[in-house]
């Protein structure tokens, strides 16, 4: 039985030690811990786990932890991934990696001294069908060479009142970044990025036209006051057809003279079914020792994190930016995990 513990028991914590009682066999929710003890407790009492802590570093240590997911805000997670590293403790870090590329890279120096992959990233949308059968797609020839890739993100509203558009391309673009390189296969090497003129003070929302290495445009619109639901769509173009995503509804009603399906009001019903992919692949990954074969590692943070930083540049200046990206380590090539 594989013992894993959670660090931060927010709304995505709770999701995963939800997901890691019920929807994986072979592991058990060892410990909760949140900086809000309360918290650890409602969440730990609600998925029946072994124990509360409020110190994550204590329990990254335990020796009845062999596994660790990492739920805590964005500036925990390089932190704690290298103390993870250094425990020699496999762990499911969630998205970003860091938002500072420097940040990301002191990660990777940690795993390639240690000479293994121990962290697997949360950017779930490689775990989605729709991607997944976009990748096929590609991969197999049917599509013909892919040309373009339309992107959009669309939240209810802002999570809060000083959200700004740097913001929409940091916090929320990274896992169309990151899914995008996926998809393709290939990297970015420039980004524009601009805004329409919204008639209050919300954060208007942001659109980027980005070039790939195999001279590919994508496009990227982040709009987190789109008012109506969650919504994420995606359409891959190539030279001899298109696929697009559906919208995921299991029902559709029909009354009045019209038809309709519902949305989501967040992404956690839409993406159930990736996490609990993504977490059985870390699962395995645990146990084998074989790093998963989609999963996002500690490179595709950097990936990620670089994209972000030039995209927040390009909407500041007003200018198209390089993507600059240093060159992939062998070591992320191989794949190569941590031992079992
Ligand atoms: N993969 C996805 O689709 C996805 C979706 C949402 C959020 N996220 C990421 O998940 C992370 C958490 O987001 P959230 O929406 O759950 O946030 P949240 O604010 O709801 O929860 C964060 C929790 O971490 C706790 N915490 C803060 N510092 C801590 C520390 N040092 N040690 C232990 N606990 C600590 C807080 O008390 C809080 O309960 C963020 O990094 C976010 O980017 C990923």
């Amino acid at each position: 039985m594989t013992r894993v513990a959670i660090i931060g028991a927010g709304l995505m914590g709770e999701d995963h030690a939800h997901i890691v009682a019920q929807d994986l066999p072979g592991a058990r929710l060892q410990v909760v811990c949140d900086m809000d003890a309360a918290r650890a407790k409602s969440v730990a009492d609600a998925t029946d786990a072994g124990d509360i802590s409020s110190d994550p570093h204590a329990v990254i240590a335990r020796a009845d932890v062999d596994a660790v997911i990492v739920a805590s805000p964005d500036f925990t997670h390089a932190p704690l991934s290298k103390a993870c590293i250094a425990a020699g403790k496999p762990v499911l870090c969630e998205k970003p990696l860091s938002q500072s590329s420097v940040e990301c890279l002191e990660v990777i120096e940690a795993e390639k001294n240690i000479g293994k992959q121990h962290v697997m990233l949360g950017f779930m949308r490689r775990f989605d069908q729709s991607y997944i059968e976009m990748r096929q797609a590609l991969t197999s020839g049917v599509l013909g060479r892919p040309l373009m890739m339309h992107n959009f993100h669309r939240n209810v509203e802002t999570p809060a009142a000083d959200f700004t558009g740097a913001m929409a391309i940091t916090n929320s673009a990274p896992h169309e970044f990151d899914v995008v390189r996926h998809v393709l296969g290939t990297e970015f090497t420039s980004v524009t990025a601009h805004q329409p003129r919204r008639s209050d003070d919300r954060v208007a929302p942001v659109v980027m036209v980005l070039e790939t290495a195999d001279g590919q445009l994508v496009t990227i619109e982040i709009n987190n006051n789109a008012a109506y639901g969650y919504d994420v769509r995606a359409e891959l173009v190539g030279e001899a057809g298109s696929i697009a995503m559906n919208n995921v509804a299991y029902t559709r009603t029909d009354m009045k003279l019209a038809s309709g399906t519902r949305y989501d009001a967040d992404w956690r019903g839409r993406y159930h079914e990736a996490y609990v992919r993504q977490n059985r692949d870390f699962l395995r990954f645990v146990e084998t020792g074989n790093f998963p074969e989609i999963a996002s590692d500690c490179w595709d943070g950097y990936c990620a994190a670089i994209v972000a930083e030039a995209g927040a540049k390009a909407l500041a200046t007003g200018q198209k930016q390089p993507i600059t990206m240093i060159p992939k380590p062998d070591f992320y090539a191989a794949k190569t995990g941590v031992a079992a």
